[in-house]
């Protein structure tokens, strides 16, 4: 089990190592986070693969297809959050920022060629997500390589951090000022 420090100041670099961790382990909670984006004035959530946690850059990385609603809305709003939770050690992790979307551009590119054919498909078929079909198993694959693959690297400037632990819960704000990440207890 991940050792969270007691110290504040070592926060931050606990908690991106700890996301990081996860990208690499498909049995991981953290890997599965809920993501959040605006519709208009509502919020819309949904839970994507965590791709990369990179604390130098303090970016959070998933991968979509371009046409789902969710790249229409961080497009028309790039405000992003993403919930994670562990029921292992009853962490909750609340991270927010600003999202950049790639498609066809050398980072899509780049990602794309790492992908595994079995990966490929998810961002390759004929009809664009949320289109409706008359059977569900009825969605040929399109033939038009990475057209439709979206990377969305979302700058994180804010997180969260609460443990759910006896005698006291324990919750801490971490935000990125200043050049530098500046965290605080807060109240539970
Ligand atoms: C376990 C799991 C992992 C998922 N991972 C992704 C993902 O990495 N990227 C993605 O776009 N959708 C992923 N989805 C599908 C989304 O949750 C969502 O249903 C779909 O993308 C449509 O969302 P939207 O209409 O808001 O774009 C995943 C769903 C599940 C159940």
């Amino acid at each position: 089990m991940f050792r969270w420090p007691t110290e504040l100041q070592q926060l931050p670099e606990a908690i991106w190592q700890r996301l990081s961790n996860a990208c690499g382990d498909i049995t991981d909670p953290l890997r599965l986070p809920a993501l959040a984006t605006v519709s208009g004035v509502a919020p819309a959530i949904r839970t994507v693969v965590l791709r990369n946690a990179d604390s130098s850059q303090r970016t959070l990385t998933f991968f979509s297809d371009s046409r789902a609603q969710k790249i229409a809305e961080l497009a028309a709003n790039p405000q992003i959050a993403f919930l994670f939770f562990d029921p292992r050690d009853q962490t909750q992790i609340r991270a927010s920022g600003v999202a950049t979307i790639h498609r066809m551009d050398a980072v899509s590119v780049s990602e794309w060629n790492q992908l595994p054919d079995s990966s490929r498909l998810n961002y390759s078929t004929e009809m664009a997500p949320g289109t409706p079909i008359p059977t569900p198993d009825q969605n040929p694959t399109d033939t038009s390589g990475c057209a439709h693959f979206a990377v969305v690297i979302a700058n994180i400037h804010h997180i969260e951090w609460l443990q759910l632990s006896s005698p006291f819960h324990h919750r801490a704000e971490v935000v990125f000022e200043s050049g530098q990440w500046r965290g605080r207890w807060i109240a539970p």
